[in-house]
């Protein structure tokens, strides 16, 4: 089972896939949970690229360092922790590149798709939780704790962009994306939600 989560800056998923790995092995399940970028070795390196303010990258370099961290957690990380039969929880996936890279950056669709397959070496989430809020309100929470990070200083337009593209996404694959409102929600709320998609999710497989 592959549950990725997602959402635009400042929407809870840290937070809400911390919560959910806690109850998943509670209830005895073997969790892995893990991040894009920076899942393996390497990716720790391609994330500091990226999220560095003072990188100066061109949009294609963006999404290869993207495409190159995804092929790295793929094969290394994820195929291996699901083969062993582990539940992974994947903060941040190939619809964060749709999103913010074919949304966001305004690249082409099919490159940025074409890529996406290649790196995931077409592995696809059996769940996607997508936390939506508002780029008003997650700007705000997400620039709280600390020094703004390469995406956290764009515009507000990239923002909106970033969000409308994710909006679209589980407009058109409503069976595996799940729309989750946490502009105005507590996070208990939230998670009681979570959990319940998630559990429809299991008993499905079972
Ligand atoms: P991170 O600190 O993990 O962001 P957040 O706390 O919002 O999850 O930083 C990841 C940043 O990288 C985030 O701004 C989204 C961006 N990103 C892309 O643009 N494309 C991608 O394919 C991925 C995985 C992330």
């Amino acid at each position: 089972m592959f549950i990725t989560f997602e959402g635009p800056e400042g929407c809870g998923k840290s937070t809400q896939s911390k919560k959910l790995k806690n109850h998943l092995e509670a209830r005895g399940h073997k969790v892995l949970l893990t991040i894009e970028p920076g899942g393996t070795q390497v990716g720790k390196q391609i994330r500091e690229v990226l999220l560095d303010p003072t990188s100066v990258l061109d949009d294609a370099s963006e999404v290869y360092l993207f495409a190159a961290d995804r092929s790295e957690h793929v094969s290394k990380i994820i195929r291996p922790a699901l083969d062993q039969g582990k539940i992974v929880l994947c903060d941040r996936y190939v619809d964060s590149t749709l999103a913010y890279q074919i949304g966001g950056r305004q690249l082409p669709e099919d490159l940025v798709r074409y890529l996406c397959m290649v790196s995931s070496k077409g592995l696809v989430p059996d769940l996607t939780i997508l936390l939506d809020v508002p780029p008003e309100i997650g700007l705000k929470r997400a620039l709280k704790d600390g020094e703004a990070d390469r995406f956290e200083k764009e515009k507000q337009l990239f923002h909106e962009r970033v969000r409308a593209k994710y909006l679209q996404l589980a407009n058109d694959d409503p069976e595996r994306i799940k729309i989750i409102d946490s502009s105005q929600r507590t996070i208990d709320d939230i998670q009681e939600e979570i959990r319940k998609i998630v559990e429809g999710k299991l008993n499905e497989k079972q």
